[in-house]
């Protein structure tokens, strides 16, 4: 799989920056080490070491900008529902594989550009490339703003905020509130004094401090994230609990292990 990188070209100052695919780009450990610092710096990432967030992008599951051998943006994604972890989901529900729903999902996650080169659309640009590789799948992708975060670039996606309990199977493959304790403590990155929204889409302009209280739950294409819902639900006959218990100590510790972390919000 080729790595999704790309060099900057940018007409002039404050104009949008043009991204050109690069075939090889030397990248010192220093510059993802860089990299790793400025996502652990900030309090609405979740922090990922430097050899992680490389291998995100070695695996084809990032895309990078690069400029002057630094990484200037970046996101990546995480397959949550896979054929990897479809294949202990029934192991553990000891059911064929052909009774779980044949719908891919992918979390966006750790993106981040560098505060010089924001607001040009380079990280619209590197989320299309990033999805358009993932498209020939049938998946939906999902993503957690803790407050304002990305949600503009979502939006201009053309994603939507759907209430955390209005696909709860879905939501708590990738977080939930610290209460949701089926399966013991909760492991993963926990971020606290934001509620979950439980709203569709607010109005992104003319945002206030009231996109600051919760976390959003991002989706891009919600008919099908419903979809998966419904069925996951007949799936399990209903039982909620039995499904996070599940998800939360067979499933969560795997993708864990592989280098990921869901978002535990504190209230
Ligand atoms: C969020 C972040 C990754 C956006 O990166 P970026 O490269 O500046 O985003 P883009 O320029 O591609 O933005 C796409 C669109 O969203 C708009 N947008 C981006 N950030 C915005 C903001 N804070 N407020 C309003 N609009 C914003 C852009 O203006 C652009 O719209 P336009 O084409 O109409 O101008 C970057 O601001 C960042 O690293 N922030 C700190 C880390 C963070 O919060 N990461 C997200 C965690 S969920």
């Amino acid at each position: 799989m080729s790595l999704l990188t790309y060099a900057i070209a940018e007409a002039s100052e404050g104009t949008k920056a043009e991204l050109f695919p690069v075939s090889f780009s030397p990248l010192a450990n220093s510059a993802w080490q860089r990299l790793a610092d400025n996502v652990a710096s900030l309090k609405n990432l979740t922090p990922f070491p430097a050899h992680v967030l490389r291998r995100r992008w070695q695996q084809g599951y990032a895309t990078i900008a690069v400029a002057r051998g630094e990484v200037v943006a970046y996101i990546s994604c995480q397959p949550i529902l896979f054929r990897a972890t479809r294949q202990k989901l029934s192991e553990k529900l000891g059911i064929g594989g052909e009774s779980l729903p044949d719908i891919n999902v992918y979390e966006f996650l750790t993106g981040w550009t560098h505060p010089a080169w924001r607001r040009k659309n380079i990280s619209l640009q590197l989320r299309r490339q990033l999805m358009a590789r993932l498209c020939n799948t049938n998946h939906f992708c999902i993503s957690v703003t803790v407050g304002m975060g990305a949600s503009p670039v979502s939006a201009k996606l053309g994603w939507q905020v759907v209430p955390w309990s209005e696909v709860p199977y879905v939501s708590s493959m990738i977080g939930g509130p610290a209460t949701n304790r089926a399966g013991g403590e909760p492991s993963g990155w926990q971020v606290f004094g934001h509620k979950p929204y439980e709203k569709h889409t607010p109005p992104i302009q003319g945002a206030d401090q009231e996109w600051e209280e919760y976390c959003y739950f991002w989706v891009s294409n919600p008919p099908l994230a419903v979809e998966l819902d419904r069925k996951l639900a007949a799936m399990m006959g209903g039982d909620l609990p039995c499904w996070r218990d599940i998800w939360q100590t067979e499933i969560r510790r795997m993708l864990i292990d592989a280098g990921w972390l869901p978002v535990i919000f504190q209230e």
